[in-house]
């Protein structure tokens, strides 16, 4: 490590160069019923903090601070062996179930009825995916008669007698998960796939016409189907599908971090390549719909340590792949979201996965306390920050060579602007592993001269320090105190080695 910069990277902020608007959904989670992240997770009526509903409290207070405007709900694999049924009802009766996806047992304490009523006092809102694994068209029509429908019908009833009087009004819903898996319960064909989630999108919108869809993507780029799954189930689905679904985990392998810190480099070819084919289906359909894609699973993840499905025990909320967050990994994570910035024009919906435990950014103890990853803070100050219009930036400056992924900026950012406030956001990440870099953005065609009002960064002299139940608050962001606009209206900065950053500022009106 030395104190010498690497360099500057450069690059001008510009109102003219907006490229698409922050959707609220792009700062989506996911929770499934995957080991702890519903139970002991969001809910644990034991628990001193718990609601009325068994819902912890100190859990919902760091949901709410995260800042997610939207959950996918209940899986995940789990979601392609899942009996919705199960989930109603008195939950004396409920029955437990043998969940195959984790080789868990599922006890199905909490179920629909209890997520969306979380949900709705959460103020978030929900994704449902519905099972096209064991299942199809008639439990996911039901199932959107059961949320949808105001009363009056079978299964609208069924959910007032249930105690849930007004209808949920999902509107958002995965026509199944990851069915280009070999792992996937009912894995299928691109076709096959294709076909079934046209008809049960085609009952689903009969019956509430106002729901929005997502058809399965590939389960990430590697896939060997990859692009001609796309093609195919775009081309049997388009007309009732209103997005396509990406999913993508990223770890370190091999020593090899230099190629991890840019993992934003390979998100970013994926999604462009997503967008390719999907625009291909549209041009050979002669269709002016032109589709937006839900990356509705993403994160960083140490899936080389997860040892398969088949070796898990047989338990109740098994604790599963609840992987401790770095200072890396938040460089990271701040990065691939800037990424989804960077897409906001066709990316309209996204989900970080998962929200508790499960590679979540909250971790809970049971009959604990509970505590911020480092990855709650560069989604959190996103979320907060990053609003209004993503400004297209094109930076020059100092260049890492990365074995993945060839040359990269050592700068990753990105900046919005808020239309109404006028605050401008720009988030930023130094990729170099050993020198500070400089940021030197020209601030041009504004309405005022703008002034820093905060820099909160994210950065520690081991960049793989953590947050443990026993050091909650070992990494947080800390405020820097030089970065200014200078005479000549440059945003001026410095970024240490792997770092996040978000720098806000606003106009001097
Ligand atoms: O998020 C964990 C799992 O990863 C999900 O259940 C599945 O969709 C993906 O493979």
């Amino acid at each position: 490590m030395t104190d010498q910069p690497v360099g500057t990277a450069r690059f001008t902020i510009d109102p003219d160069f907006a490229l698409g608007t922050v959707d609220p959904r792009l700062y989506g989670t996911f929770v499934e019923h995957m080991g702890r992240c519903v139970y002991t997770g969001i809910h644990e009526p034991d628990h001193e903090t718990a609601d009325e509903h068994g819902f912890r409290g100190d859990v919902s207070r760091l949901v709410r601070e995260l800042g997610t405007g939207l959950v996918r709900y209940p899986g995940g694999n789990f979601v392609s062996g899942y009996h919705w049924e199960d989930g109603i009802g008195p939950a004396a009766d409920r029955p437990r179930r043998l969940d195959l996806a984790w080789r868990s047992i599922e006890t199905n304490q909490v179920g629909t009825d209890e997520f969306l009523g979380w949900a709705r006092r959460q103020g978030v809102e929900p994704m449902m995916a519905v099972n096209l694994g064991t299942r199809g068209i008639d439990a996911a029509r039901a199932l959107v008669e059961y949320c949808n429908i105001p009363g009056g019908t079978a299964w609208s009833d069924l959910r007032v007698k249930n105690g849930v009087r007004e209808p949920h009004g999902v509107r958002l819903w995965c026509l199944g998960n990851e069915m280009d898996g070999p792992w996937q319960t009912g894995h299928t064909t691109a076709r096959e796939y294709g076909r079934l989630a046209a008809e049960a999108g085609k009952s689903m919108h009969q019956v509430d016409p106002s729901i929005e869809l997502v058809a399965c993507g590939s389960s990430n780029a590697r896939m060997p189907t990859f692009g001609e799954w796309e093609r195919q189930v775009l081309h049997e689905t388009y007309d009732e599908a209103d997005y396509l679904s990406l999913h993508a985990y990223y770890e370190e392998t091999g020593g090899d971090r230099a190629s991890f810190l840019a993992s934003g480099a390979q998100m970013d070819a994926y999604i462009s390549d997503v967008v390719s084919t999907a625009d291909h289906v549209r041009a050979v359909r002669r269709s002016t719909k032109r589709m937006k894609l839900s990356f509705d699973e993403w994160n960083v993840w140490y899936q080389s340590r997860f040892p398969g499905e088949r070796a898990l025990p047989l338990e109740e909320r098994p604790r599963l792949i609840e992987d401790t967050y770095s200072v890396t990994d938040a460089a990271v994570v701040g990065s691939l979201l800037m990424t989804l910035l960077r897409h906001a024009d066709r990316v309209a919906v996204a989900c970080l996965a998962q929200l508790v435990n499960v590679i979540g950014p909250i971790r809970s103890e049971p009959g604990g306390p509970s505590w911020r990853q480092t990855t709650f803070h560069p989604f959190a100050l996103t979320a907060r920050h990053a609003r209004g219009t993503v400004l297209r930036t094109e930076v020059s400056g100092p260049v890492i060579e990365t074995e993945k992924h060839g040359p990269v900026q050592a700068l990753d950012t990105v900046s919005t602007l808020d239309p109404e406030s006028g605050e401008l956001t720009v988030l930023a990440v130094n990729r170099h592993q050993e020198q500070s870099l400089r940021l030197s953005a020209a601030l041009r065609g504004l309405s005022a001269p703008y002034r820093v009002t905060e820099h909160l960064q994210i950065a520690d002299p081991d960049p793989d320090a953590a947050n443990t139940e026993a050091e909650p608050d070992r990494v947080v962001p800390r405020p820097v105190r030089d970065t200014a606009v200078s005479a000549e209206g440059e945003l001026e900065a410095v970024l240490p080695p792997v770092s996040w950053s978000v720098i806000r500022l606003t106009p001097e009106v």
